[in-house]
């Protein structure tokens, strides 16, 4: 089995990087977390430094704008040159530059059934809607903010009671089914 490089970006627990690490790590996906990048300093990176992975933080205050950021982060990820991209958490909008440096290897991991309530708030957004049904969403990044080709979803019902955490945290267990099916989708085609 060959085995593509991944670099995963997140923003917050990272929880679902670790998913695909282990699932990485079972040979479920052919492929190796490689590097794990982050815009802030969140509780994922240090989960992905006892993970044994290589770890960088690029916060957009250290540059003087936002291409500039974005520029220097499409750099700093090519250098992993990575197979495949992937955005689980990150919660920043990839500017052009960044994803027309990782065209056809870069996707998203977002917790709704796009194109159902794409932004930051999409858990409490289907909450508000009153949908009884939600879930997660896996795409190719394009120009649009969480919007691109469908590479898979998983439904998840909303329970009586849910709050924003619970709906979350039960959308998350699908998520880390999901985004491993995803990975192994993409580098196997
Ligand atoms: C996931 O629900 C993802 O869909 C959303 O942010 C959450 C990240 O969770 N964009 P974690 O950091 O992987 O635990």
């Amino acid at each position: 089995m060959s085995h593509s490089r991944i670099v995963v970006l997140i923003s917050g627990s990272g929880s679902n990087m670790q998913a695909l690490v282990e699932a990485c790590r079972a040979e479920v996906v052919p492929g190796a977390v490689v590097a794990v990048g982050a815009d802030r300093d969140c509780s994922g990176l240090q989960r992905a430094r006892d993970l044994g992975i290589e770890t960088f933080l690029m916060s957009p205050k250290e540059w003087p704008d936002r291409d500039a950021w974005s520029e220097a982060l499409r750099d700093e990820v090519a250098c992993h040159q990575p197979d495949l991209v992937v955005s689980a958490g990150f919660m920043r909008i990839l500017a052009p530059v960044f994803v027309d440096g990782f065209s056809g290897r870069l996707i998203n991991l977002h917790p709704s059934l796009l194109p159902d309530f794409p932004g930051a708030h999409a858990v409490r957004d289907a909450l508000e809607a009153g949908v009884r049904v939600t879930g997660s969403t896996v795409h190719y990044v394009d120009h649009l903010v969480d919007h691109g080709p469908i590479l898979l979803q998983e439904k998840v019902e909303v329970h009586d009671g849910d709050t924003e955490d619970t709906l979350h945290a039960r959308i998350k267990e699908a998520e880390h089914r999901l985004l491993p099916q995803a990975c192994k989708l993409v580098l196997e085609a």
